[in-house]
């Protein structure tokens, strides 16, 4: 369907006027009165947000949050973590005077969680339930409510239960008295939309060489523009507080590499935290309430805590881990996530390629267990939640409580990806396997020089291990194509020995349907079935005539013989089948010309795995040759 620009265009239209409130200040009372939930503060507004898109618990108690639903997975403690403490802050309590800081290995989606709460406040403000209001002309878009005197405020919470905590902005403070004539009620006000591009409600800030970096960039500065006109550092117009800190207020603030930071601005972000208050310039301190989130990897982290100096910080931080994911099949979602957003569409992953990646990856994330006959592999089961022999739920927690750092090491789904891209953009594919991965996953570890020695080797016996269970799994997917293709060739097969059977025990010759010649009965063909299900040589006349028997008293009851008439030559026909396979596949690697109906069969099976398990000719061709080589071996 076409999409309707017009009435597209019209509708963001509505949107921009429905989110296009404004008023005065005793205008914008009333609505906090009738919905307290206007006046909350940052915490609370983004739990409130992780809140509405819904949070289910399950059986066992664990929450699922819908917010992360679409691009975190796998990592649900850490998810947990977080919300927690935006849960306890959005109450008031004391962690809200912490900073966030998210600890993980490179690439383990803590940047991704930062700016999924980011791009969720742009949203939400935009929503009903995330109404938001500020000043008008303020640059810290500040809550309206800073309007209102201390005097009145307790009655004000009593009678409303509504909050009130900080202070009016410098510029508010002279706006008020200058332009309203003190007049609080008339003070305009407006809904405010967050948007880092517009500098609203979200900031960012990125250590640089800290010789050069300016605090302003944190706090804002001096404006250089209004300074001479107005002639003092004191008068709030002569100042621009349009540092990160400032216009992050009311929502989120991201700390890049807050570790790196010169201790200047660690000081700056010290007395935000605990204080909620920003130093600026001549100015008293200037009231805010924002999220400082921020992010470091588990090396840093460590030097950090090993600092005395930083002592004062390390107090004020909430520390959360991110790890890698350890679950296969999440990984495999991560994987799909990231190629939607990249891949060349017109390249075919055959299946099981993100699978035998991600049994890589995970392999490489997980510590040794002290448990007997805990191997690797049966640990990645069991984290998948794949039954594994001998083991219970029980194990699986037990498992979990070994160790505190698993997940903090190993390859990320951001070199998988990599190397997948490259396979995907090698000139003239057309289609990517397990394989072709692999080696291209095996290929980018020599040019990744992070890896040691020992690292190198214990990922490359990885790279062995997920290419095992891949052996498995495409032995599995042959047979499944195969037993499509098994119904009618069973009835064939029974065919034909029934006809040789009969033939045998009646001293009589076959006829050659086409040439009508006449024909000896076919040992070979009749033994290669009975000896699947062990019938001696010596044995096989008595099976071949009590078969012929049971066709004579099925006749007799006007009944016939089918392929589930006899349990045995059943099994026997199966298990002929199934070896034939072997030869099926093999035909297709010999260079011999293969009889048509081994030629028909091969192509049964290609034919099924494209149509019903996701291959194509590419792959499907490739399947068979290589499980053709396996057989072999
Ligand atoms: N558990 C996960 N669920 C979903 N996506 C993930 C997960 N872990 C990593 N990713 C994806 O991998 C990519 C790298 O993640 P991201 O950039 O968020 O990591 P990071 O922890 O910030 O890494 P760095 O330390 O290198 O900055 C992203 O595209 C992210 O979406
Ligand atoms: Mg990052
Ligand atoms: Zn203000
Ligand atoms: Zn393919």
């Amino acid at each position: 369907m076409a999409m309707d620009l017009i009435q597209r265009l019209e509708h963001l239209r509505n949107e921009e006027q429905r989110l296009a409130w404004s008023g005065t200040f005793a205008e914008y009372f009333d609505l906090v009165r009738e919905n307290p939930r206007i006046g909350r503060l940052a915490h609370a507004r983004v739990f409130d947000m992780i809140a509405d898109a819904g949070i289910e618990t399950n059986d066992a108690g664990q929450r699922a949050y819908r917010f992360f639903d679409d691009e975190i997975f796998g990592i649900e403690p850490a998810l947990d973590q977080l919300v927690e403490y935006f849960q306890s802050a959005a109450q008031r309590l004391e962690v809200r005077k912490r900073i966030l800081l998210l600890m993980g290995p490179v690439g383990g989606g803590k940047s991704t969680i930062v700016s999924m709460l980011k791009r969720g406040l742009e949203r939400y403000t935009r929503s009903d339930d995330g109404a938001t209001y500020a000043i008008v002309g303020c640059p810290m878009h500040e809550e309206p409510l800073h309007l209102i005197p201390h005097e009145l405020r307790g009655e004000i919470e009593r009678e409303y239960g509504i909050y009130i905590e900080g202070e009016l902005c410098p510029k508010c403070r002279w706006d008020l008295e200058h332009v309203y004539g003190g007049k609080a009620e008339d003070v305009k006000v407006e809904r405010v939309a967050f948007s880092e591009k517009a500098r609203r409600g979200i900031g960012t800030f990125t250590p640089s060489d800290p010789k050069s970096q300016d605090i302003s960039e944190l706090v804002g500065g001096i404006d250089l523009s209004t300074i001479g006109e107005v002639g003092t550092e004191s008068d709030p117009r002569a100042y621009r507080f349009d540092g990160e800190l400032n216009i992050a207020n009311r929502g989120v603030m991201e700390f890049i590499e807050i570790l790196k930071v010169d201790e200047r601005f660690l000081y700056v972000l010290l007395t935000l935290s605990q204080e909620q208050n920003i130093k600026t310039g001549r100015f008293s301190l200037i009231y805010a309430d924002e999220v400082i989130v921020s992010h470091t990897n588990e090396h840093e982290y460590r030097a950090f805590v090993g600092n005395r100096k930083s002592e004062a910080l390390q107090d004020r931080i909430i520390l959360v881990k991110v790890p890698y994911n350890l679950r296969v099949s999440d990984e495999v979602r991560i994987y799909e996530k990231l190629l939607k957003q990249s891949a060349r569409k017109d390249v075919h992953l055959a299946p099981h390629t993100l699978e035998t990646a991600a049994i890589f990856a995970v392999l490489s994330r997980l510590e040794e267990s002290k448990k007997a006959n805990m191997s690797p592999l049966k640990k990645l089961k069991l984290y998948d939640g794949q039954p594994v022999d001998g083991f219970t739920n029980k194990d699986l927690r037990e498992l979990k409580a070994e160790s505190d750092r698993e997940g903090m090491d190993g390859i990320s789904p951001r070199y998988v990806i990599n190397r997948i891209s490259a396979a995907l953009v090698k000139d003239g594919v057309t289609c990517v396997n397990a394989l072709d991965t692999l080696r291209a996953l095996r290929d980018g570890l020599g040019q990744n020089t992070s890896i040691g020695q020992d690292g190198h080797e214990r990922l490359l016996n990885l790279i062995g291990e997920a290419r095992r269970e891949y052996d498995e799994a495409a032995k599995r997917e042959v047979q499944r194509a195969f037993v499509y293709a098994f119904e009618e060739s069973a009835k064939t097969m029974l065919d034909i020995y029934l006809d040789n059977v009969e033939a045998f025990c009646n001293r009589a010759k076959l006829k050659d349907p086409i040439t009508e010649e006449e024909l000896e009965p076919d040992e070979k063909l009749m033994r290669a079935i009975e000896e699947q299900i062990g019938i001696s040589e010596a044995g096989k006349r008595a099976f071949r005539e009590e078969i012929l028997i049971r066709i004579s008293s099925l006749a007799r009851r006007g009944q016939t013989f089918t392929y589930d008439s006899h349990e045995r030559l059943k099994e026997a026909i199966e298990k002929k089948l199934f070896a034939d396979l072997r030869d099926v596949v093999k035909i297709t690697t010999s260079s011999k010309t293969p009889d048509p109906d081994q030629l028909r069969r091969t192509n049964e099976v290609i034919d099924r795995l494209v149509s019903d398990q996701g291959y194509c000719p590419v792959c499907a061709n490739e399947l068979l040759r290589y499980v053709g080589s396996l057989l072999n071996r």
